[in-house]
């Protein structure tokens, strides 16, 4: 598997946006098949740097990113966004540490982008899953591929620690290119309402959502 990564990362190194795209499909490949998690976030990156003008880090968050990440989720979804249904699964939890994420800049300060995922459970067999987000970008730096940089290593990452099942409230035409179904989804409920064709589920491990069915809740 390790030649396997080398041989990617030895192909990325063009900036055709086209062939980044396409090299974006291998990467997936690796999400649902078994990789190393340090090569997976090494093809990231280089596929990143193809994206963007100026060069960019993905860095697992510190607790000193806490502020910014605020601002920017405050500038992303409004400062009541605690009221959405999502966050009655978050509400006293904290974030899965390991899956923390920021992108930005190394020659500036600002943080251009965070992903965080939250432990859930689903059903009454309490099964283990991670609700993916909040995920914001920048204004100014939206459409330069971060967000998608960031899903790809942070999905990668967390099939690297085992986790099997990712659910999230979202777009579908933008998290179906992460693999995210709402077919997949179709057998659990949040605890509020949400619009049902948002509601979408991802298995890490093929067959992980297979017979798993009921309410999503607090892991704590
Ligand atoms: C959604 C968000 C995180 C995307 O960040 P980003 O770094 O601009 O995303 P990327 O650069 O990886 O992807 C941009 C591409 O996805 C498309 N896209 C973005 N949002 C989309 C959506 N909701 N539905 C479909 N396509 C979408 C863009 O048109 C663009 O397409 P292109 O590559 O063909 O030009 C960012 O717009 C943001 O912070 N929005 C506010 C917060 C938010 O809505 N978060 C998601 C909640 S589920």
């Amino acid at each position: 598997m390790i030649f396997v990564g080398r041989r990617l990362i030895g192909a990325i190194g063009r900036t055709n946006g086209d062939a980044d795209r396409s090299r974006l499909g291998l990467i997936r490949q690796f999400v649902v098949g078994d990789f190393e998690a340090h090569s997976l976030g090494t093809l990231v990156q280089r596929t990143l740097n193809c994206y963007a003008s100026r060069p960019v880090e993905i860095a697992p968050e510190h607790p000193e990113d806490g502020p910014a990440i605020e601002h920017l989720l405050d500038l992303a979804f409004g400062p009541d966004r605690a009221g959405k249904t999502v966050y009655k699964l978050r509400e006293g939890i904290p974030p899965v540490a390991e899956l923390g994420f920021v992108i930005h800049d190394p020659a500036k300060p600002e943080i251009d982008g965070s992903l965080r995922f939250w432990p859930i459970v689903i059903g009454e067999e309490r099964v283990p899953a991670l609700l993916l987000g909040p995920i914001a970008v920048a204004p100014e730096d939206r459409g330069k591929g971060y967000a998608k940089a960031l899903i790809w290593h942070g999905l990668g990452v967390a099939r690297a620690l085992g986790h099997r099942i990712v659910l999230l409230v979202g777009d579908a035409p933008y998290y179906e290119q992460f693999g995210f179904a709402r077919a997949l989804a179709t057998n659990l409920t949040l605890p509020g309402w949400v619009d049902e064709a948002r509601f979408l589920g991802l298995e890490l491990v093929p067959g992980a959502l297979s017979g798993v069915r009921g309410m999503v809740g607090r892991a704590a």
